[in-house]
């Protein structure tokens, strides 16, 4: 498969969302990374569902929406309603089992996915691997952008992968937090495959950072 790039727009404008969302569109990125804080699961406060809505028509393209909220499970349907394609709640929150979470992100049309934070282990995310679309390994701890890349978190990548390996499922893994161009081969080798990048994308010219990601990653 060609290995996907999800520009977080959390580095991004905040003035011009909706224009950087076009120029990254324009530049080739596959998915747009949505990082929604509630300031209590995270320290840090971000947007929340009239965003997601509001930029809805400015692409098409897929919108991997990351909730680093609380209580994830009460607002999958609102952002599924207002644009999400995919929803990733994190392990971590506090929410029903997440069988129960899986079967509502699917009834609301979207694509499920679990994130795990730096220490959390692989372990409860392998019995529900066949469930999910993705896998999202935080490797940096969530809430800011711009912070350098743990790489403790690396062989929890290689694990995650030799397992969906090994049970030959389609499950993809994403990687967010301190993802750069001189780092993404080394997290690519690990076994991911989509990459969040923030800073690396939004610092400097827009255009010409995805176009090295995306030169790097499948060139
Ligand atoms: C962190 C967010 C990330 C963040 C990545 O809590 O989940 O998506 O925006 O930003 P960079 O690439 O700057 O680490
Ligand atoms: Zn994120």
């Amino acid at each position: 498969m060609s290995y996907l790039l999800s520009p977080s727009i959390l580095s991004a404008d905040v003035a011009n969302l909706g224009d950087a969302i076009k120029k990254t569109t324009a530049a080739g990125a596959d998915w747009i990374h949505i990082d929604v804080m509630d300031g209590v699961f995270v320290p840090n406060i971000s947007y929340g569902i009239p965003v997601v809505s509001g930029l809805r028509s400015h692409t098409d393209l897929f919108f991997d929406v990351h909730l680093m909220i609380t209580k994830p499970y009460e607002y999958i349907e609102k952002f599924a309603e207002a644009g999400a394609d995919g929803i990733t709640v994190h392990i971590e929150s506090e929410m029903p089992e997440i069988g129960k979470v899986i079967d509502e992100i699917e009834r609301c049309g979207a694509k499920p996915a679990v994130a795990i934070n730096p220490e959390t282990p692989v372990d409860p995310v392998l019995p529900i691997l066949d469930r999910l679309s993705t896998v999202l390994v935080m490797t940096v701890h969530p809430g800011y952008g711009g912070q350098k890349i743990i790489k403790d978190t690396f062989c929890k990548i290689t694990k995650l992968r030799d397992v969906i390996r090994e049970r030959n499922l389609d499950t993809t893994i994403e990687v967010d937090g301190g993802i750069t161009l001189d780092n993404v081969l080394e997290v690519k080798d690990c076994g991911a495959d989509i990459f969040v990048a923030g800073t690396a994308v939004y610092k400097g010219d827009i255009r010409k950072n995805i176009k090295s990601f995306k030169e790097t990653l499948n060139g």
